[in-house]
């Protein structure tokens, strides 16, 4: 049977209101959407920003994604560009989150940006996450809702696992679709991917009209949160696994091991985008279970692999 949390709601349109009305006072609810959960405020309201690193316990130099209905809604603060815009005809509302310089006049908080001067910026799809944004008339800075440095949360018991009752409001969204983080696109100068996603490289080239240089793709450094101890399940991961060592649970591809204990399969059909949207809850499911470590086999590098090889790479580094 489903526990019940008394801060985790049903979605409809009395939760709706009273939802809108605690971001409305500055304070910081946990989302869902297509991608991840996220820990939602006022992105134009220092105050609600800072409970939002509080809460998350992340350095300040680690900006915040800026969460929009739409373009109209975002173009007092971005500087846009064709890259920009041919982009988000294609992907928006969707899983992709673009960098570009702030205008001048911006009124976003300058610490949700970390003081930089650029901004990442998303419209995201899912229909809890619009019907709120529809109805506020300011952008919600929202990180995915989990402690820094833990994996993002796909459900809403997930959030709760993450703060337990330090969030007053949990919206049940179900769980995420998608499951991993927006792709991150940096616009400000060639485009380059930062994070990569489900929206992957081939993809955006195809409507950009361009090919990616090999190193611009999976670059560390110019994202401040990809930090490489990231994502980490908080138990020893240990990548392109062949064997399986008795102690640990084996993630895999598949449905070669199906029935046996200690096997965890991200795909029956092997098809990447199901591992995408699994990856995270297994990594949850096998903490749980109290397993001391974790061993996954090789993920082909093509397509939505790409992101999840990214994503345990860095969960695979040393705690
Ligand atoms: O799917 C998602 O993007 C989720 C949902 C909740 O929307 N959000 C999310 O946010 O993953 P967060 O804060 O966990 O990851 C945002 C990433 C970080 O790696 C951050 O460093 C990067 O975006 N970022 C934010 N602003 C940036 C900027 N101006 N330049 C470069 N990277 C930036
Ligand atoms: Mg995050």
């Amino acid at each position: 049977m489903k526990k019940s949390y008394s801060n985790i709601l049903t979605f409809n349109r009395k939760t709706l209101g009273k939802t809108i009305n605690y971001l409305k006072n500055g304070n910081v609810a946990a989302l869902p959407t297509e991608t991840v959960y996220g820990l939602g405020g006022n992105a134009y309201k220092e105050s609600s920003v800072l409970k939002i690193f509080n809460l998350k316990g992340r350095p300040k130099s680690n900006p915040l994604i800026i969460h929009y209905y739409n373009l109209y809604d975002a173009i007092n603060d971005i500087e846009i560009n064709e890259y920009f815009l041919k982009l988000y005809k294609q992907f928006c509302p969707g899983p992709i989150t673009f960098i570009l310089n702030k205008k001048i006049h911006t009124k976003i908080n300058h610490l949700a940006s970390a003081k930089l001067k650029t901004v990442a910026v998303r419209f995201p799809k899912h229909k809890i996450i619009r019907s709120i944004l529809k109805k506020i008339d300011f952008p919600l800075a929202m990180p995915s809702a989990n402690k820094s440095e833990n994996i993002s949360p796909v459900c809403a018991e997930d959030v709760f696992d993450e703060f337990k009752n330090k969030v007053r409001i949990i919206m049940d969204g179900g769980k995420c679709k998608i499951g991993l983080e927006s792709t991150v696109i940096d616009l400000t100068n060639i485009p380059e991917i930062l994070r990569p996603g489900i929206i992957n490289k081939n993809l955006i080239e195809k409507v950009l009209k361009l090919k990616f240089k090999k190193k611009a793709i999976n670059k560390i450094v110019k994202s401040p949160g990809m930090m490489k101890k990231h994502y980490s399940p908080g138990i020893p991961v240990l990548i392109n696994q062949k064997k399986h060592d008795e102690k640990s649970a084996f993630i895999y591809l598949g449905s070669r091991y199906q029935n046996k204990k200690k096997f965890f399969s991200l795909s029956k059909k092997s098809n990447l985008n199901e591992a995408a949207s699994n990856l995270y809850k297994i990594f949850r499911i096998i903490k749980k279970k109290g397993y001391k470590k974790i061993q996954i086999c090789k993920i082909p590098n093509k397509g939505s692999g790409i992101a999840i090889n990214d994503r345990i790479k860095r969960a695979s580094q040393t705690l």
